[in-house]
Formats: structure tokens, sequence, C-alpha cells
């Protein structure tokens, strides 16, 4: 016998995810890794742009993008050094150890049997 599910209440909540839902509850390890690396780009980005912002104070002795703030200027050398460590190297090690499984080896992917 054929039940037509489209119709029982709450079917929909059943359905596979679309959109930015199909990213945040995948728990597909691939999908995982990606979204470790986009990650680790965007937080690289960030550190990097504070890097800049570091290296143009350095350029000029006594201030120029900081005018004189020194507390700000430590803020950013602190933050770009957390960002990097924590945000971007970690991370990326994360998937780059994630994805070595299914880079270095020849089996195949096992069938998936949940989203
Ligand atoms: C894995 C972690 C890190 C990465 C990938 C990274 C990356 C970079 C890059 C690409 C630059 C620009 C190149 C340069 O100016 O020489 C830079 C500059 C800088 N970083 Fe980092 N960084 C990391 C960790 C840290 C840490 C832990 C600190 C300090 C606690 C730090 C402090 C600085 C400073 C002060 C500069 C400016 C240097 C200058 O321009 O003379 N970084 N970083």
């Amino acid at each position: 016998m054929t039940v037509e599910t489209s119709s029982l209440p709450h079917a929909h909540e059943h359905a596979a995810p679309h959109g930015w839902r199909r990213w945040l509850f995948s728990t597909n390890h691939k999908d995982i890794g990606t979204m470790y690396i986009v990650f680790a780009i965007i937080a690289g980005l960030i550190g990097g742009a504070m890097s800049v912002a570091i290296r143009i104070q350095l350029m000029h002795p006594g201030g120029t993008l900081f005018q004189g703030d020194y507390q700000l200027y430590n803020v950013f050398v602190t933050a770009h050094a957390v960002i990097m460590v924590f945000f971007t190297v970690m991370p990326a090690w994360t998937a780059a150890l994630g994805f070595a499984p299914r880079i270095f080896s020849r089996r195949p992917y096992p069938v998936r049997v949940c989203m």
C-alpha cells in the first residue's frame, strides 16, 4: 500500500534541508571540511588585513594609521595573532586532515545512509 506522505501533518519537516540549512545541518564530513576551509580563508583575510594595518603603522614610527593610539595598535597585534593561530591555521589543518583520507585513499566512498 502506498501512503501519500506529503499530505500528512508536519511532513515538510522531514524533507532534506536546502540553502544555508543544507550546510549548517549537514553531517557529511566533506561538507564539514569544506566549511572549515571556507571559514579559515575568511579568517585569514581578516587576520591578513590586520597585518597590513600593523605594517602601515610600523612604516612610520610615531603614528599614522593608529594616530598614536598604542592601545589600539596592541589590540590589532593580539587580534591578528589569535585570529591567525586559532581561526586560520587550526581550522585549515582540521579541514586538511579531514580530507586527507579521501585524497590519499583509493577506496570507494561508502554508501551514504543519511544526510
Ligand atoms: C600562524 C599564525 C600567523 C600567520 C599565518 C601570520 C601571518 C602574517 C602575515 C602574512 C603578515 C604580513 C607579513 C609581514 O608583515 O611580515 C604578518 C605580520 C605580522 N604578524 Fe603575523 N601571523 C601569524 C601569527 C602571529 C603572531 C602569533 C603574532 C604575534 C603575537 C604575529 C604578529 C605579527 C606582526 C607584529 C606583524 C607585522 C610585522 C611587520 O609587518 O613588520 N603574527 N603575519
